[in-house]
């Protein structure tokens, strides 16, 4: 991996590297370049254009996932300096991942980032497609010294926190839609994840999953289920993937001191304030059967209110849809 990431790293500048430049960078044979370029093209599906007598070169310039760059935007913003920070290459799921680590052990706010995920798990079972060097793969663990009772409506506020750290970076008109996507003219941007795990001593570890589109490659979004977008076209330019990251982890962070003291009370206002379903016809699909009525917005628990036959009822799980319009 180490002579792969080498030459990659070479390539990222988007220009044309010939084959022996290359191995001497990385210390390898022009043959072992040939087989990495190839390994590059079929593991990470990156585009790369080989030119007799120019080399090789990536379609389109890729920054790489980089924690002294993430670092140097914490400390800048002055949050942070805390949180341990880990770059995977490739994982299944950086969830699953994280969730391993817990017996070194790991503290609160260590996070997992990956260029890459070959199993990316989204909510109810549905995959999470996560093209390398795309988009944002991030799992942080917090640790919440409480019953689990205290924790109702915690996927909420992470969602509030995503959606500040996108407001940070200018991105105009993102909302929330229950219980934790963020959404953009109707297309669905970023995705939460929370996994639980408790503990005898009344402690719970939460595996906080946020995959985030940035630049998506149109080939691997053929696989996505949903109407998506990315940041790149929101902003019209290129997101630097290390600052969002910074953002997110800080937003994250913040977010969870204010639910530790005040839980979902402290995110409501704000949550109904970016609620692209409130009042709205929709369809709540449970496990079983779709509910349609109006979406009245959310209950202090986090769970959703919905308007059926004359009834105001709450529902604590269930995916939202919205019906006859885009939700933006
Ligand atoms: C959803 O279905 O909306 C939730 C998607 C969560 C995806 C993220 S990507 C990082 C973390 N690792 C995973 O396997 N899933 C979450």
């Amino acid at each position: 991996m180490a002579s792969t990431l080498a030459i990659l790293r070479q390539l990222c500048d988007g220009g044309f590297h010939s084959g022996q430049a290359l191995g001497r960078h990385a210390g390898i044979s022009r043959t072992a370049v040939w087989k990495i370029i190839h390994r590059l093209k079929k593991d990470f599906a990156l585009e790369i254009h080989a030119v007799s007598g120019r080399g090789y070169r990536l379609a389109e310039p890729l920054e790489l996932l980089d924690e002294p760059q993430i670092r140097a935007h914490l400390a800048a913003a002055s949050a942070g300096q805390s949180n341990g920070i880990e770059i995977v290459t490739t994982v299944d799921s950086t969830n699953r991942y994280l969730r391993d680590r817990l017996s070194l052990p790991v503290s609160s706010g260590h996070v997992v980032l990956a260029e890459q995920q070959t199993a990316g798990r989204g909510r109810r079972g549905r995959r999470w497609i996560s093209p390398f060097g795309a988009n944002i793969y991030l799992s942080m663990l917090q640790v919440f010294e409480t019953d689990a009772s205290q924790l109702a409506g915690l996927s909420l506020a992470v969602a509030v926190a995503v959606n500040r750290a996108l407001i940070k970076l200018d991105a105009r008109g993102t909302g929330l839609k229950w219980p934790n996507d963020i959404h953009w003219q109707g297309r669905k941007l970023s995705g939460i994840l929370l996994e639980m795990q408790g503990e005898t001593s009344g402690a719970w570890n939460v595996i906080i999953g946020i995959g985030l589109n940035i630049g998506m490659k149109s080939e691997a979004a053929e696989d996505i289920e949903q109407d998506w977008t990315e940041l790149n076209s929101i902003l019209a330019q290129r997101v630097d993937r290390n600052k969002m990251v910074a953002l997110l982890i800080a937003e994250l962070e913040t977010a969870m001191q204010q639910f530790r003291q005040q839980q979902l009370q402290a995110f409501l206002a704000e949550w109904r304030r970016h609620d692209v379903s409130l009042d709205k016809p929709v369809q709540l699909h449970l496990h079983d059967r779709i509910i349609d009525g109006i979406a009245r917005g959310i209950d202090e628990q986090g769970a959703l209110k919905l308007e059926s036959e004359g009834m105001i009822k709450s529902y604590h799980a269930g995916d939202v849809s919205l019906r006859y319009q885009r939700d933006d």
